[in-house]
């Protein structure tokens, strides 16, 4: 089948999408129910529905269009990816899924292909932790991992529940009619950027993903005793921030003691009290971010974490909190689906390679509930999450092209 995927299209909604954002250009922020995240929804629902795809929302804002196939009954294809972005970042992450995604769709419309299964879009609320502290919230209820009263108690930094949060962006409904039901999905599929250098670097065209690494996260508060820069002398100080120091550099050997370079861990956050040049630190806020592709070496690695953060509380008279997050085991993608995606690279004579994803993404979650896949398009210098993210336009037509052949397929 001839698939016309129309690029100017998809980079011009591309642009349009990144418009929706609190950052400056050319960064993009977007934050779950923000007016700019609300805007991007309205936008992008517009969109879904000119395609002729049948919208609907559920209680948490997963939004879900659906191309009707001929038998209904049959439980559906599905593909998507999110488009909320972490502060100042960049336009590509989470949404060449989704606009890939419908371009994948129109152009199979164009071809004139009928699908037998249903084939649905995904737009998923929240996969980045910025607001709530926990990823992939929209896919974690969807897959019941998240229990619907864990995630009433969700706050944001304001201290508003992820329920006020919700009913006042206009997404109202019990929690609890998120979990979809079992056998929804045949299969998912998730077209996104690499983030990673490894495709640019190799000069391959796409990847299919075999594994998606383990995430977890933590967040340690560190209690000392603040006083005055100038009169506090250092052997009276219990300093705070030199306790999250030390600790933030014992998080980086706890990484590297592994010995493997699957083991990634990162402080991402590190929030000082009162943040006064003359006063001494009475209290730091961390949250670290530990990964591998194996769930038993990151378990050690945090473990190794929890024990820094005790040796270094006594060693300065500090106390401290540890409070894991998250700690989710790996997926494995499924055969018939990296399949799919290599007979589909094979098509359009696309060079691939397989490889894993070291990001985590919505699919890590949807595996729980339905065998998933990934295609992955390279990224500029494999950089992401920073303004300068950027793929071209090229490589998301190669993904949108091979995406498609790949949902008729598994949709014949
Ligand atoms: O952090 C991640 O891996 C994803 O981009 N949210
Ligand atoms: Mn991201
Ligand atoms: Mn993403």
């Amino acid at each position: 089948m001839n698939i016309h995927v129309d690029v100017n299209r998809i980079i011009a909604e591309l642009d349009q999408l990144a418009g929706f954002s609190g950052g400056e250009p050319p960064g993009v922020t977007r934050i779950v129910f923000t007016p700019d995240d609300m805007r991007a929804r309205g936008f992008l629902k517009a969109k879904f529905a000119e395609a002729g795809l049948d919208v609907r929302e559920d209680p948490v804002g997963n939004t879900f269009a659906r191309w009707h196939g001929t038998a209904r009954d049959l439980p559906a294809i599905a593909t998507g990816s999110h488009m909320d972005a972490i502060p100042n970042s960049g336009r590509f992450d989470g949404t060449v899924g989704v606009l890939g995604g419908l371009e994948a769709i129109r152009a199979l419309q164009t071809a004139g292909y009928q699908p037998r299964r249903s084939i649905e879009l995904v737009l998923f609320t929240s996969e980045e932790p910025t607001r709530f502290g926990l990823g992939c919230l929209g896919s974690r209820l969807l897959a019941g991992v998240l229990a619907p009263e864990q995630a009433s108690l969700l706050r944001d930094s304001e201290g508003s529940t992820l329920d006020e949060v919700r009913s006042a962006a206009g997404f109202h409904g019990n929690l609890e009619e998120v979990k979809l039901p079992e056998g929804y999905y045949e299969a998912f599929l998730e077209l996104h950027i690499e983030q990673g250098p490894s495709l640019e670097r190799e000069g391959i065209a796409l990847g299919v993903v075999t594994d998606i690494a383990a995430p977890a996260s933590l967040r340690i508060a560190i209690e000392g005793e603040g006083g005055h820069a100038g009169a506090v002398l250092m052997p009276e100080r219990r300093d705070a921030l030199t306790a999250a120091a030390e600790l933030i550099l014992g998080v980086e050997s706890a990484a590297l003691s592994t010995g493997v370079m699957d083991t990634v861990a990162t402080t991402g956050i590190c929030d000082v009290f009162p943040g006064a040049v003359n006063s001494v630190p009475s209290r730091v806020k961390l949250e670290i971010d530990v990964r591998d592709v194996e769930a038993e070496r990151r378990n050690v690695v945090l473990g190794l974490v929890e024990q820094a953060a005790r040796t270094i509380a006594d060693k300065r008279g500090v106390k401290v909190h540890t409070e894991l997050l998250n700690a989710d085991p790996p997926a494995r993608c499924a055969q018939f689906i990296i399949n799919a995606l290599v007979q589909s690279c094979a098509k359009e004579k696309y060079t691939h390679k397989e490889m894993i994803s070291r990001a985590y993404h919505d699919s890590l979650f949807m595996a729980r509930v339905t065998p998933v896949g990934m295609l992955f398009i390279p990224c500029r210098n494999g950089v992401s999450h920073r303004p300068d993210e950027y793929s071209a336009p090229e490589s998301i037509g190669d993904g949108a092209r091979v995406l498609a052949h790949a949902l008729a397929d598994l949709a014949a």
